[in-house]
């Protein structure tokens, strides 16, 4: 068990994540308790860290330290000068550099993105440029501030750089769409996403595609009155093609209806080999679809049983082969490193494989065991990911990826992530994801259909976002339509009246 100690601070939760990434997924007790009998037992059984923090003038100085069996190991300390305004930041940022360092020296190990720790790191990139930093201020500041390794700064700084002639200069009455289809062929163990095994329930695939097309008739007609420009469609889920024909025409029509007349980019998530007949790709084609992915996650077949994918690797490349021949010249394909039982090896025998599909984009992401999944629940049944090593993995992609001319363009993160890293989009020159980019930097609204769908509506002169959720469960989606609908109206008009105030 890690004790936690805070003084003159309450910021537990900045602090966990640090905790976390050194300790995993611990159990992290708040010492609220000053009696010495309370602390000494915290000090007996396990560690117990404390956290400092002093406000003198404007100096705030931090004090960390790491104690075990009652007795101080380590002390890392620090000061900042901060204004009043900025207090809290700082505040914030000087708890978490002198806990990440406590531990790095204590425990010997640092990671990629240092203290870095939300979902969208490139933002802080982006955040510099709009201030006017240099290349060199930008580099120096996620050095030393935040303690971002090397590469990682030269990463973030090349995808902020790539990124910005697609989101700038910011049309206010531009907006992206997002069409959620919960349903998958089955579930593959390792996920947690909005996922129903279709062949469980087929009965609510009607109800829920009526729900779906009433969404988004009243909403398209709310954004043409408005005048909004639709720059992007992303159709995904769960897998739109676990589908059936008939179903799969009847949701690109609705959305072709709605959103297709400005559209500059329309994704369709092909996923999962085993749900892809050449029949559907013809109408995910002649429904004005440009991207589709396919999805490999990993080209080993042991792996993929492994993994309840329910599909080989002959099945993708034959995927491929037919969407190359109805003429889809935009693949995507996701990897997933750090699969339970793979390593570099394994690794490099998927990366020669897709070198073999060319794909436009591919995908990398970093394992995560997510609380909810089959992997996570039934974790003892499955063998561990071969390399410890995730951080190589990803470097190993990268400088492959390199080879076959695909470059990194957005990157994001999730929580319980191995080793604290990320996923990042690869794509060649011109075949950049656009939806992808806007979804991450949040500079565009996202209107979104579906169950568990989440509309982010973008007040970018006010530098503030806000979220309508849709319901997760299918029923109480369906039975709830128009109370969702109503609600994503009401957040679009209060977003496009601050837009034109
Ligand atoms: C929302 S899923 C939809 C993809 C599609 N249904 C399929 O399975 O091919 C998008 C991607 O997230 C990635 N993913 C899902 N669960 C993950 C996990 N636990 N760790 C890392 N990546 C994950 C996979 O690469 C997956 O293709
Ligand atoms: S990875 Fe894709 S197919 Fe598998 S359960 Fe998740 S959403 Fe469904």
């Amino acid at each position: 068990m890690i004790f936690v100690k805070l003084e003159n601070h309450a910021y537990f939760y900045e602090l966990s994540d640090i905790i976390r990434m050194y300790f995993g997924k611990v159990e992290i007790t708040l010492l609220d308790c000053l009696d010495s009998g309370c602390l000494q037992q915290a000090e007996e059984n396990d560690v117990l860290l404390i956290s400092s923090i002093q406000a003198d003038d404007d100096v705030l100085a931090c004090k960390c330290e790491y104690r075990t069996h009652g007795l101080q190991r380590h002390q890392v300390s620090e000061s900042v000068e901060a204004v009043d305004s900025l207090y809290e930041k700082e505040a914030k940022r000087l708890v978490k550099k002198t806990m990440y360092k406590l531990l790095s020296e204590v425990l010997n190990r640092e990671y990629p993105w240092g203290i870095l720790t939300g979902i969208r790191p490139v933002k802080l990139v982006h955040e510099l440029l709009e201030q006017g930093r240099t290349e060199e201020d930008i580099h120096n500041q996620l050095q030393t501030r935040y303690l971002v390794s090397e590469d990682r700064i030269a990463l973030g700084i090349e995808i902020a750089k790539t990124e910005r002639p697609i989101i700038y200069p910011i049309r206010e009455k531009s907006v992206s769409i997002y069409v959620g289809i919960p349903f998958c062929p089955s579930r593959c163990y390792y996920c947690s996403f909005t996922s129903n095994d279709i062949r469980k329930c087929k009965a609510q695939v009607d109800p829920y595609l009526n729900s779906l097309e009433k969404e988004i008739k009243a909403v398209s007609h709310y954004l043409r009155n408005k005048k909004a420009a639709v720059q992007t469609i992303y159709l995904g889920g769960g897998t739109p093609t676990a589908l059936g024909v008939a179903d799969l025409d009847r949701v690109i029509s609705a959305i072709n209806e709605g959103f297709g007349s400005t559209c500059e980019e329309f994704t369709c998530e092909a996923g999962r080999p085993d749900s892809i007949t050449a029949e559907k790709l013809r109408i995910i084609k002649e429904g004005k679809v440009t991207r589709i992915s396919i999805n490999p996650q990993t080209m080993n077949d042991v792996t993929l049983a492994r993994i309840g994918r329910a599909h080989d690797s002959r099945q993708i490349v034959a995927c491929f082969e037919m969407a190359r021949h109805l003429g889809f010249d935009n693949i995507n394909t996701d990897l997933i490193l750090g699969l339970p039982g793979e390593g570099e090896k394994e690794l490099a025998h998927t990366l020669s494989e897709i070198r073999l599909l060319n794909p436009e984009s591919v995908t990398v992401h970093a394992m995560a065991i997510k609380r909810a999944s089959i992997l996570n629940e039934k974790a003892e049944s499955f063998p561990s990911a071969k390399e410890q090593n995730a951080t190589a993995l990803m470097d190993q992609a990268k400088l492959q990826l390199k080879e076959m001319g695909l470059y990194p363009y957005y990157l994001y993160r999730q929580k319980h992530m191995v080793q604290n890293l990320e996923n990042i989009g690869y794509s060649k020159k011109g075949f950049e994801c656009i939806y992808n980019i806007q979804i991450i930097e949040e500079k565009q609204s996202i209107v979104a259909f579906g169950a568990d769908a989440v509309t982010k509506a973008v007040f970018n002169r006010e530098n503030r976002l806000e979220r309508q959720h849709n319901i997760k469960d299918i029923r109480l989606y369906i039975q709830n339509i128009d109370r969702q609908i109503d609600s994503k109206l009401k957040l679009l008009e209060d977003m496009f009246n601050a837009a034109e105030q």
